[in-house]
């Protein structure tokens, strides 16, 4: 099985930015031990800063992936390209979310993108797209 793993803005930062809420493991880190240990999964990777570049990215993965885990972080809560894209391909995609948005200023409780998704985790730390994976594996995101 394949798996992309899209991250969105300022999660290049993770380890350094906000330890107290995003914890204080890099993305490269994480990513390397859940290689280890889904060896039978084959993970692409990419973070942007850019919208347009997680738009692109999602276009680009339609079709060559078996499941999107998406970490659109800001644009979450204010991209209608990004949920566009999301409606626009047919790889399904969840979103992941290592805060609980919810739990969190006001203009962290909407999601723009998530309507558009299979479905969303968020609140687990880092966990959340391990969760999102076994989703995937489990074949929970099938129609
Ligand atoms: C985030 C939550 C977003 O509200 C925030 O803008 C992020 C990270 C999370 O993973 O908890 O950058 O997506």
């Amino acid at each position: 099985m394949k798996i992309g793993i899209i991250n969105g803005p300022n999660l290049n930062l993770l380890g350094k930015r906000e330890k107290d809420i995003y914890g204080d493991q890099s993305f490269d880190t994480y990513l390397t031990k859940l290689k280890a240990d889904f060896p039978s999964v084959t993970f692409q990777y990419f973070q942007s800063n850019v919208e347009g570049e997680l738009v692109n990215c999602l276009q680009d993965w339609n079709g060559k992936v078996d499941g999107i885990i998406l970490n659109a972080a800001a644009y979450t809560h204010t991209s209608v390209a990004i949920h566009d894209a999301i409606k626009a391909i047919s790889t399904q995609v969840i979103e992941v979310h290592i805060s609980q948005p919810l739990a969190r200023e006001e203009f962290r409780h909407q999601s723009i993108i998530a309507a558009a998704c299979k479905g969303s985790i968020a609140g687990f730390g880092l966990l959340s797209y391990e969760l999102a994976l076994e989703a995937f594996l489990k074949g929970l995101s099938k129609p």
